[in-house]
């Protein structure tokens, strides 16, 4: 028994060892109050198996919304219910291993999510989010969720429509059209861990690695854990600083122009989103 749990020792695994760090990194944010927030991060089996007996029986959970494009794929998700605060000292209650099985239609869970635990009630969401950003992107690997503070108080403030939210949030910070300039996706309100809630989420996927879920938070995409944080936190800060300013009696003085937002992106090599700069010839 002794053998066997020092050959399969998941604390070992980096990709363990990323979850335990990034959950306590997003809690003292403030990002995730109680159990707020979710993460999945897809493996492969080569990454999974120095870490995980696999000749065990796995758990099975009942998909409802069939993922056949997953079929096969591992991910290291966010349980149901847990603090991100408690992630870092009990992986084994707070995380699970799984693996959707061939027909698409359930998972096996072949580590943690240990008393009988859940993966996140957002997981429509993200394994459509997943199935979106792999059809654009064959490095894509992490979907992240969280209720980022000022990305929500924003939502309140600001009028909901993507391009006048993306440009507005360029205009904050000088880096943001550069980290993001595929924009930012803004859905309307809608209940979340539903189905809808997820197919709507995916389809903005496929244009934008951001989007916004107003009054509750915010979606995240990236290639690693440090790239969907990143832009969260990219994000995040240029709606602090919108926030900041606007309530501030004397209002807004000056801003970075579509003019100057144009040269930054041509400076750095990116293309912003068509339709968000009004640039006059
Ligand atoms: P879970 O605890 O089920 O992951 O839900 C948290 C959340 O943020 C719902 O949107
Ligand atoms: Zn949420």
């Amino acid at each position: 028994m002794q053998e066997a749990n020092r050959k399969f020792d998941i604390r070992k695994a980096p990709f363990l060892k990323e979850m335990m760090e990034t959950t306590q990194h997003m809690w003292r944010f403030g990002w995730d109050e109680r159990n707020g927030g979710n993460i999945s991060r897809l493996l492969t089996e080569d990454e999974v198996a120095p870490f995980v007996d696999l000749q065990q029986t796995p758990r099975i959970l009942q998909l409802p919304f069939p993922v056949a494009e997953l079929a096969g794929r591992y991910f290291i998700v966010t349980g149901s219910g847990k603090y991100f605060k408690n992630v870092k000292d009990n992986p084994e209650d707070t995380l699970g291993l799984i693996r959707v099985q061939e027909d698409g239609a359930s998972i096996e869970i072949w580590w943690g999510l240990a008393n009988g635990g859940q993966p996140t009630s957002e997981l429509a969401a993200h394994f459509m989010s997943h199935m979106a950003r792999l059809k654009v992107d064959a490095n894509h690997r992490v979907i992240m969720h969280n209720h980022a503070t000022n990305i929500i108080a924003m939502t309140f403030t600001h009028e909901l429509d993507e391009k006048s939210f993306t440009k507005a949030l360029w205009q904050m910070c000088t880096e943001c059209i550069v980290v993001f300039p595929d924009g930012i996706g803004v859905l309307p309100w809608m209940v979340p861990g539903t189905k809808q809630i997820g197919e709507e989420t995916a389809r903005k996927m496929a244009e934008h690695r951001l989007v916004v879920w107003p009054h509750h938070g915010i979606f995240g995409s990236g290639s690693s854990m440090d790239e969907a944080f990143g832009l969260i936190e990219t994000a995040e800060k240029a709606a602090t600083i919108y926030t900041l300013i606007h309530s501030h009696r004397s209002g807004v003085k000056q801003t970075i122009s579509d003019r100057e937002l144009s040269e930054l992106a041509q400076a750095f090599g990116v293309t912003p989103r068509q339709g968000i700069l009004q640039l006059e010839n």
